[in-house]
């Protein structure tokens, strides 16, 4: 049985595919739902991308509570007072390079904070299987591919890096609670998201701000490492329809079927900026500067598909050159929040350290 989908808490919906997601599900015709936007506010939390929701829903259909999902307290608030039926859990700490220097909070945020909101789904539900739990990951989990294979549903954990083994035992417990306490629960293991409102520690947008001030691209190691795309409104449409239709304990692939080398995605990049801004096509290609590798970087991600495309009916919409077009067309368009993210002390620390590895 499927979630009635009255109240969703969504966690982590400041950020950026949270932000997108609160976006895409109030210009659903059939989502008549309210939504809670649980987030800390973490440098990686923005409520700039969410004003327009804020002026047409706050206080009818949009509540926001800045909660730690820690912080059992006030997680279990949120459920007792909306009448929380459906969770989209967002939240976490995101970024592989940070995990790198700084495990901590991953492991906090990333196991500690599904395992607290596990509890409140657990505590304040009961036996009901009107209502989901739905566990957002990552294609991260299962390691790193050689030049051919795939990641399935059944493709064992392997993470490397402190930010895939925080969300590979998130995933675990999620589907202990399943499994133990009968807790109706889905996951999705999606692969690379891009488009609006994407943090820029990330290589896209990264990419584009540097770009924007003529700064140098740090691409790390030979370029060579493999990730697939999707633009992001795709995944959230993966999610509805896992939310709608998803059965309780699967786990479901999001993919693009979108491989790109590194090198090759900022080329392209480097080629969609100049037309936008009536540059040569090779002008900001000079600034591409290899850079030290990521300690443990992937070599090469790839997911399977088939089993949400085939059980769900969900299918991708957007192609890579709309969806790049569209990313490349919203950063250009709003300056504002670039500048804002920019001023912020996070973008500072970045600029210091990460530049020149
Ligand atoms: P993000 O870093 O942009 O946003 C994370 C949000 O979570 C921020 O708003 C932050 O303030 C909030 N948050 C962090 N710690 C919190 C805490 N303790 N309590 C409450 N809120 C907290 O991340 P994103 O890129 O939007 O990723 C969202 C989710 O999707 C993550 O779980 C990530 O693992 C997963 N995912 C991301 C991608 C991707 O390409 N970005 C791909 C697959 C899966
Ligand atoms: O695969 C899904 C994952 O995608 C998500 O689970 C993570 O939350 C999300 O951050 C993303 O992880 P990646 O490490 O793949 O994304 P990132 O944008 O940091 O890096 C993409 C690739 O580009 C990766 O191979 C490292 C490389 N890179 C990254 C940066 C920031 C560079 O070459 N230069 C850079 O400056």
């Amino acid at each position: 049985m499927s979630s009635s989908i009255s109240t969703i808490a969504v966690t982590g919906g400041a950020g950026f595919i949270g932000s997108n997601f609160v976006h895409f599900l109030f210009k659903q015709a059939d989502f008549k739902g309210i939504v809670v936007n649980i987030d800390k506010l973490t440098y990686a939390g923005n409520l700039e991308n969410l004003v327009e929701i804020e002026k047409k829903h706050a206080g009818k259909r949009y509540f926001f509570k800045k909660a730690d999902i820690c912080d059992p307290e006030k997680v279990s608030a949120v459920f007792t007072k909306y009448a929380v039926d459906t969770v989209v859990n967002f939240a976490a700490e995101s970024h592989v390079d940070r995990s790198i220097y700084g495990p901590k909070e991953f492991v906090h945020t990333n196991i500690i904070g599904t395992f607290t909101l596990l509890e409140a789904a657990k505590e304040s539900w009961g036996d009901r299987q009107d209502v989901l739990f739905h566990h957002v990951s990552t294609d991260e989990v299962f390691g790193s591919l050689g030049e051919s294979d795939f990641f399935y549903e059944t493709t064992s954990y392997d993470p490397r890096s402190p930010y895939s083994a925080s969300k590979a035992a998130s995933d675990h417990l999620v589907s202990a609670y399943f499994h133990t306490y009968h807790l109706p629960v889905t996951i999705s293991n999606c692969s690379n998201n891009y488009g609006p409102y994407h943090f820029p520690e990330k290589l896209i947008p990264l990419m584009i701000l540097n770009m924007l001030e003529e700064k140098p691209l740090p691409v790390y190691g030979d370029g060579k490492n493999i990730r697939d795309w999707l633009f992001v409104e795709d995944h959230c449409s993966a999610i509805y329809a896992i939310l709608k239709k998803g059965r309780h304990g699967e786990t479901y692939n999001i993919g693009g079927e979108n491989e790109w080398t590194n090198i090759d995605l900022v080329n392209r990049l480097c080629e969609t900026m100049a037309k936008k801004n009536n540059k040569p096509k090779d002008h900001y290609k000079k600034l591409i500067t290899y850079v030290n590798d990521r300690p443990g970087h992937d070599r090469r991600y790839a997911i399977n598909c088939d089993k949400i495309k085939n059980e769900l009916s969900w299918k991708r919409s957007v192609t890579f050159e709309e969806g790049l077009d569209r990313t490349v067309t919203w950063y250009l368009a709003n300056s504002q929040w670039i500048e804002h993210v920019r001023n912020g002390e996070y973008h500072k620390w970045l600029d210091k350290n990460y530049q020149g590895r």
